[in-house]
């Protein structure tokens, strides 16, 4: 059965190059990203996994675990890493599962037949700290996802479990936000900076007091 927003993110136990790890000791009580990739040693795959460890520092400070997966073994994946560290002038500093045996894949419904019937598409999954599915993108093979979008539906999702905010389209951090619907007005006049309520449904405000 396919996964859906608000679904409990499955647990499982993997080898990676980071040794082996239990996915939700792994995440202990932080935010998570499970990511997967066609094939080792392939274009777009280098330049996501080297774009993953130069923003490493940016999910670090969001709380924010990095998790790679591809139906590859591990000596692969370890000869790989020495040429994405190469060309991509980074280190690689998080983990990525050898599922060769594709029970990752197969858990998180990553390889999509009508595409290709060995390889996982480009999934990718952001977990909250109760291991429910916040954010599922999938791309196809050929393009590589946006990394600073990520970080964005991050700051987004982070927003809204914090401080009961959503963001409007376009949202850029430091821009207005909008306080969701289940806080009252009263409430959000208590609760937010520069409140403008432009409908009783769409209130801006520049952020929590
Ligand atoms: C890749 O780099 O993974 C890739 C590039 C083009 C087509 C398919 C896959």
């Amino acid at each position: 059965m396919s996964l859906r927003l608000g679904d409990t993110a499955p647990n499982f136990k993997a080898q990676t190059t980071a040794g082996h790890i239990d996915f939700y000791d792994y995440l202990g009580d932080g935010w998570g990203i499970l990511f997967s990739h066609p094939a080792d040693f392939t274009p777009v795959c280098t330049t996501e996994l080297g774009r993953t460890a130069l923003l490493s520092e940016e999910f670090r400070k969001r709380g924010v675990k990095a998790l790679a997966v591809s139906v590859d073994p591990l000596d692969s994946h370890k000869e790989w890493v020495k040429d994405i560290n190469e060309t991509q002038h980074c280190t690689v500093d998080f983990p990525i599962i050898a599922d060769p045996d594709r029970h990752v894949a197969t858990l998180y419904d990553m390889i999509h037949p009508n595409a290709s019937a060995t390889a996982t598409v480009r999934s990718l999954f952001v977990i909250g700290p109760d291991k429910t599915i916040k954010l599922m993108i999938t791309y196809p093979a050929s393009t590589g996802r946006n990394f600073f979008e990520v970080l964005r539906v991050v700051d987004s999702l982070q927003l809204t479990a914090n401080h009961s905010l959503a963001t409007p389209a376009d949202w850029q951090p430091g821009q207005d936000m909008i306080v969701v619907p289940a806080v009252s007005t009263e409430d959000a006049q208590q609760r937010f900076k520069d409140l403008k309520v432009v409908k009783p449904y769409l209130r801006y405000t520049s952020g929590p007091k």
